[in-house]
């Protein structure tokens, strides 16, 4: 029997893996994949070569371009299509067993879903658009980068700016650590699921308001507070009743999130509509929670310019965490991959507090 270390609620502080994929800067806030700072890598290198570096530890191995499928029936409904079309895969491209396939087999069943997922991503919010008819390959095959092609495949056409502000998104979100859903990735990956399995089950963990739906709140709190045209009051009203701003404070950063930092000059260059009451509202909320909260940093974390910048690129709030699972697909399949060579099946405990034991008749 294992030795049973104190309880942590939600895991808080427990090394749960050993990762050599990301590493966090908590105090000095910077970000690095695999050792490579991510602020130089924006504008630099597309993200499908992130995804190299992250995956394949190199810079110029890339995410290979989707291949021809049709997905069953689209909804419109992004992240549930993404979820269900991606386990769906699994079968119709009958991926082995994580245990019982080779790692240069599970490398390319990552390779062929994580392409697909965005383009299962920008075929449904064509969908969710109003348009039930996919935009012709050769118009898609115009476009020289994944961002590029995920909007020729969601629109028809792609602007430039809009192409910067995704794929400055996705490098900037492609990876951070154990959070929630890469962790789900990596409890399916361990006990031995096939591929398709683990990224589903890692689209689902990220669908939730406090990790991958923040930002879907960010935008109507922006426009809330731009029609009160007093940020101070907003906030100070917010924290009285005891809702929680949305985009502030991280589980792992105690300084200012450097995807933040990334994302509001990216917000900035591209001139987006709410980035003045965004900084407006930002510098009050700040300092609002320190007073609050004078015990904890509660810093802007990456969803809160996430939001700005996606806006810039006119994807609607309901589409955002369907973008931020087009980013993770990266992530996800590094520590998939890493699971699979170094990993161990995670089984937990949890500690009883319910009733002592009770009779069949003192119930009735
Ligand atoms: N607005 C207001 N208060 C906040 C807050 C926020 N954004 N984030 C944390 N707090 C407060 C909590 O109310 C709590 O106060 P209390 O002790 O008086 O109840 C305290 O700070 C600690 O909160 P806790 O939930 O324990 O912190 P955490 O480290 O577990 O939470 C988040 C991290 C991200 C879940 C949390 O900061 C949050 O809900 N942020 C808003 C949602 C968001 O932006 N999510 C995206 C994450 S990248």
């Amino acid at each position: 029997m294992s030795e049973t270390i104190d309880f942590k609620p939600g895991l808080e502080g427990v090394v749960a893996v050993e990762t050599e994929i990301m590493e966090p800067d908590r105090d000095g806030g910077s970000l690095r994949y695999r050792g490579v700072d991510v602020e130089p890598l924006v504008g630099r290198v597309p993200y499908e070569n992130v995804w190299g570096l992250l995956v394949d530890d190199d810079l110029n191995s890339k995410m290979p371009d989707p291949e021809p499928h049709e997905p069953a029936r689209l909804t419109g409904n992004a992240p549930a299509d993404l979820q269900a079309e991606t386990a769906r895969l699994a079968g119709e491209w009958k991926l082995g067993k994580l245990n019982e396939i080779s790692d240069e087999q599970a490398r390319e069943d990552l390779g062929r879903l994580s392409a697909q997922m965005m383009s299962i991503v920008a075929r449904s919010a064509r969908v969710a658009d109003g348009h039930h008819d996919p935009v012709a390959d050769e118009v898609v095959a115009r476009g020289k980068t994944a961002a590029e092609k995920f909007l020729l495949r969601w629109r028809g056409e792609a602007d430039p700016r809009h192409v910067k502000a995704i794929d400055t998104y996705w490098i900037c979100t492609a990876e951070h650590g154990l959070n929630a859903s890469t962790f789900t990735a990596r409890i399916v990956a361990s006990t031995g699921g096939d591929c398709g399995a683990s990224l589903s089950a890692a689209v689902g963990a990220l669908s939730g308001p406090l990790h991958g739906g923040a930002p879907a709140y960010v935008i109507p709190m922006l426009q809330e507070v731009a029609a009160t045209g007093d940020p101070a009051r907003w906030v100070a009203e917010a924290l009285e009743s005891s809702k929680r701003i949305m985009g502030f404070g991280h589980r792992v950063y105690r300084a200012e999130d450097p995807r933040s930092r990334i994302l509001k000059r990216t917000a900035e260059e591209l001139g987006s509509r709410h980035i003045e009451v965004a900084e407006a509202l930002e510098e009050v909320a700040l300092k609002a929670l320190q007073e609050r909260h004078p015990e904890r940093v509660l810093a802007t974390n990456v969803e809160y310019y996430s939001a700005v910048v996606l806006d810039g690129a006119e994807i609607s709030p309901a589409l955002a965490p369907a973008m931020f699972a087009c980013s993770r697909v990266g992530g996800w399949s590094a520590h998939i991959l890493e699971q699979k060579k170094t990993g161990r099946l995670f089984r937990p405990s949890a500690r009883y507090v319910g009733p002592g034991e009770r009779s069949l008749p003192s119930l009735a």
